[in-house]
Parts: structure tokens; C-alpha cells; sequence
């Protein structure tokens, strides 16, 4: 659909003709991109797409209740744990996690389609550098770890092999993260096996069922939330690929925790030897208000119920005990089957929910004048990725320990939680416990020993600065020559520096 009669007559058959009201104003450049992007439009769905989302706002609060009165807790006793489980246990999980890298199984897949509106940065979210004495991005971060368990894996079971690194973009994040990852050499990793594609964007919508205007030649568009990736793996042919290198076990997971264990061999082995094809990591909530989806069970299927759909009585309830009622906290890391991926992507995902978000949407008014809206004004669908819980054959969840494995970047400085100088010392007082567990002493910037007599493991302010690259260490391993070391704060330990230590110990 290139021609403006074609699109005139496709957008007249979706009641949205009043898009094209600036048409004689614009350039011949602006009718090119402006037509470019109606041509994305089925004017069938596009219907369909508008009297949901105005239908699926007005339900909003009915939907609340019908939530509330079928939810249950998981009980206990159906979430596998770290804490919970034997050292002996956790090995075997391990061991499985590794063997199945080992043999280019896994995949790792992020979703960073987002927009990090909270973060309140012009770029993805990604690319942030949280202020660490190595300067690194979260991306390098995770770079780095992939190569890491790539390197683990293949010690282990002496055997060559590849984690490869799916990233799901969108039209704001494709482009910023395709340049950021040249200008970085991959950080290290093959180019060929990092594979990035773009999810959908879909209109927002106006309480009269009309889709809005960004600018006089650009539809206020945002992405269909990160539960478009399966619609996203299909539009981009990503299952062939990883059925083309063999990949049988995806490892999910969003972008900003700074702890995120890519590929994390306990995780992969726990659900492989549980024959799960479906599972997702928890943390234990922290507060009632803590921003987490909490899983749980609605008339007796698995699903998340995201925070923002969590009535606060029920974030509040307590057992006798003091504990929170929903407390298996969605740290949006998941693991699936290619197999489940597959069957979701091409069988379900026209039953996937869509969730509605009231918005402040910007938007270009009947006279043409860019209008910042003071109250809500548009509706925004979004499908999430964790919805597909209900078509698992065998879903598992997995509590792992908040300090290892969940500090996520939402907010900017100031806010208090989830910021970078929180991330910041959550990655610092995780190094800094793998350091001392090595058997290493810190030092202030006089030479004076730091004492750690008073300290609990939840202490958010580390004794001491102390990172160490993923390249050195993954979770904690091999780092026997800190043993009886004096280490002065600030202490970066990197792949360099690391030699000297060696020959010293
Ligand atoms: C998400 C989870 C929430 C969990 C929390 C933990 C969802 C829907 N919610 O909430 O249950 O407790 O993380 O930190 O998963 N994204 C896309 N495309 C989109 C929208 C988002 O790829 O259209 C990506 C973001 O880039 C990010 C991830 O999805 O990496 C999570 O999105 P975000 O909006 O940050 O979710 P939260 O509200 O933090």
C-alpha cells in the first residue's frame, strides 16, 4: 500500500480516515515515511485493535475483582528453592545446566523492546553505565557473562560451544543497540551469534476509538509490550534459527537487573531435570508495594498477576507468621522450551491477554496543535511474556536468593529503590562477599582494616567498593588468588590485573 488512495480507502474501512487530516500539508518526504507506516496497518485488525482496546478499558475494574476472588498462592512446596535445597542438589542442577550449554542447547533471549520511560535516559537501558569503577554497560555486563558460562561450559565438558544471544528491539531500541553493539566489537562475542529483531508497534487509542496522531505525519505508535515477542519470533523467523543451531532451552529475561545470571546453569538444569517446559525465577517480595508481578494460580492455572493489577488488600495479606501472602516475586527471568515457544508463538497467541494501560499520550489535535496532555487521554495495549504460563504442559517456579541474583534498574537517582546507586551496591556487596569468601581482607584508603562485625547479609551499603569482571568470575568461582590478599578500596579485579595476583599467591 504505497498509494494515498489506497491508504485513504484501507483507513476509511477501519473508521480511522481522520489520520490523513494534514495530508495536503506535508512534504513529498514526510507523504513517503508517513505512507511507509500506514502500509503496516490491516485495516481488519485495525478495527478489531481499536474496540478492543476501548472495550478492554472499560472491563478494567470487573476484571480486578474476577482476579481477586480466584487467585491463590502457590503453596510452598510447588517452588523448587536455593535456599531450600542441599548443596548436593543444587550440583546436580548445576552439572545438568552446564552439560546442556556444553552442547549449544541454550539461548539466551532479552527482551529490550522497552522504552525505560522511568529511567528517564533517550537511549536503551542497556546502554546505561551505572557508575562502576570499570565504566561498564549492563550490556557489556552481559556479554561478558555469556562468554563466561560459554567458557565454563566448555572446561567442563571439553567441548566447544555457543550461548547464542537473542535481543528483542523495538522501533525506538533497534537501531541505538545495533550501532552501540558494532562500536563495542560485540563486546567480545561473535557477531553471528548475537541476533537482534524488532517487535511490533501498535496505535494508541482514544477514549472515542480513534487512533491518535504523534505528529501531523506519524501515528502515536508504542510496542505491543514484551509479551509481542512471540508475534515477533514468528515476523522475524528467530525459532528457525535457533532450530537451525540446535537450541532447545531458552533463557528469557529482561533487561535491567544488574544480577542477571545469563544462561544460569542451575536455573537451565533445575527445569531441564524437572522436564519442565515452561518455568520462571521468584524472589521472595520484599514489601507489599515492591513493583513485581507475583505468580501465583487463578482457578487453579499458573499465571503472573502483574503489580499493577494487584489489588493493595491483597499485596498486603499476611500468613499468621508475618509473611506476605503473594510473595513469589516475578524477577522476569523465564525458561522455555523451543518446542513450548513454537506452540505459543504459532497455536496461542491470539489468546494472549492484552492489558490495558490508561496514558498520558501526546498527540496532535484537530487544528494541528501538539497537545501534552494533563490527564490520561489514550489507552495503550500491551501483551506480557509471562502470560503464557496457562499453556504449559509442566510449569515450574524457582526462588532464588534475592542478594545473588535480583537488583533491577528502574528509576532514576533520588527515587528510593531500584536505582543505579542501588544496583550499583548490590553488584559491589555481591563481589565483595565472593572476595571474602576467597579468603581476601579489605583495606581503607589509609591501609586500615575494614571490619565487617556488625553487618547483616541485607546491608544495602557494601563495607568496601570491590568489582570483578564477569570474564574473571561468573558467580563466585575460581577466585583462589584473593586467598589471604590485603585488597585496598576501591578493588576492580579484571581479566588484566587478575595475572598479577596469581603470580603473587
Ligand atoms: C517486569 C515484569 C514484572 C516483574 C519485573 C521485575 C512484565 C510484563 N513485567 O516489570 O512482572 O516483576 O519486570 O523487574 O514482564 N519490554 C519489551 N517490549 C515492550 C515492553 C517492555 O521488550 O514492549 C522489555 C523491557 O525492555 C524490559 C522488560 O521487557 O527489559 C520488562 O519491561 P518493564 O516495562 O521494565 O517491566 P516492569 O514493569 O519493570
Amino acid at each position: 500500500m504505497k498509494s494515498f488512495e489506497e491508504a485513504k480507502a484501507r483507513l476509511e474501512s477501519a473508521g480511522q480516515s481522520h489520520v490523513l487530516r494534514f495530508w495536503s500539508e506535508l512534504s513529498a518526504e514526510q507523504r513517503v515515511t508517513f505512507l511507509e507506516e500506514l502500509s503496516q496497518l490491516d485495516p481488519e485488525e485495525l478495527s478489531r485493535h481499536c474496540r478492543t482496546a476501548v472495550e478492554a478499558a472499560s472491563l478494567q475494574s470487573s476484571d480486578g475483582e474476577r482476579l481477586d476472588a480466584h487467585m491463590e498462592p502457590v503453596p510452598p512446596e510447588f517452588i523448587g528453592s536455593v535456599r531450600k535445597s542441599d548443596q548436593q542438589t543444587l550440583k546436580e542442577w548445576e552439572d545438568e545446566g552446564f552439560l546442556q550449554i556444553a552442547q549449544s542447547k541454550v539461548a539466551v533471549l532479552l527482551l529490550a523492546g522497552g522504552q525505560g520511560t522511568r529511567l528517564g535516559v533517550p537511549y536503551p537501558k542497556g546502554m546505561y553505565n551505572v557508575g562502576l569503577p570499570s565504566g561498564k554497560t549492563l550490556y557489556q555486563i552481559q556479554a561478558e557473562r555469556i562468554r563466561k558460562v560459554q567458557e565454563l561450559s566448555s572446561v567442563k565438558y571439553d567441548s566447544q560451544c555457543t550461548v547464542p544471544w537473542y535481543i528483542m528491539t523495538s522501533e525506538f531500541t533497534l537501531e541505538p543497540t545495533e550501532k552501540f553493539f558494532k562500536e563495542n566489537n560485540y563486546f567480545g562475542l561473535e557477531p553471528s551469534d548475537v541476533v537482534m529483531f524488532e517487535q511490533r508497534m501498535i496505535p494508541a487509542v482514544g477514549f472515542d476509538s480513534k487512533i491518535m496522531l504523534e505528529k501531523k505525519n506519524k501515528l502515536a505508535l508504542a510496542p505491543d509490550g514484551n509479551g509481542g515477542l512471540y508475534r515477533a519470533l514468528v515476523d522475524n523467523k528467530i525459532l528457525e534459527d535457533m532450530e537451525r543451531r540446535g537450541v532447545q532451552f531458552i533463557h528469557v529475561y529482561c533487561v535491567d537487573n544488574i544480577l542477571v545470571k545469563m544462561a544460569d546453569p542451575v536455573f537451565i538444569g533445575f527445569c531441564v531435570k524437572n522436564g519442565a517446559d515452561c518455568g520462571a525465577k521468584v524472589v521472595e517480595k520484599a514489601y507489599p508495594a515492591e513493583p513485581v508481578g507475583v505468580v501465583c494460580r487463578v482457578d487453579g492455572v499458573y499465571q503472573v498477576v502483574e503489580y499493577s493489577e494487584l489489588k493493595p488488600e491483597l499485596a498486603e495479606q499476611r500468613h499468621p507468621g508475618g509473611e506476605l501472602v503473594y510473595s513469589a516475586g516475578n524477577i522476569c527471568n523465564h525458561f522455555f522450551t523451543r518446542d513450548f515457544l513454537s506452540n505459543v508463538a504459532h497455536t496461542f497467541e491470539g489468546k494472549l491477554k492484552q492489558h490495558v494501560a490508561i496514558k498520558k499520550v501526546p498527540f496532535v489535535d484537530e487544528e494541528g496543535n501538539l497537545v501534552k496532555p494533563t490527564k490520561p487521554n489514550g489507552i495503550k495495549m500491551e501483551k506480557f511474556v509471562f502470560d503464557v504460563f496457562q499453556f504449559s504442559k509442566k510449569f515450574v517456579a524457582f526462588e532464588v536468593v534475592r542478594e545473588d541474583e535480583f537488583s533491577p534498574l528502574k528509576n532514576a537517582d533520588g527515587a528510593p529503590v531500584d536505582t543505579p546507586t542501588t544496583v550499583r551496591r548490590s553488584l559491589s556487596a555481591q563481589h565483595y562477599r565472593w572476595a571474602v569468601q576467597a579468603g581476601a581482607h579489605f583495606l581503607d584508603a589509609d591501609g586500615n582494616p575494614i571490619t565487617t562485625k556488625h553487618r547483616t547479609a541485607q546491608d544495602m551499603v557494601p563495607p568496601a567498593l570491590c568489582e570483578i569482571s564477569p570474564l574473571v568470575s561468573y558467580f563466585g568461582e575460581g577466585l583462589d588468588m584473593l586467598k589471604q590478599k590485603n585488597l585496598k578500596s576501591p578493588f576492580f579485579l579484571n581479566e588484566k590485573n587478575v595475572m598479577s595476583l596469581v603470580e603473587h599467591s
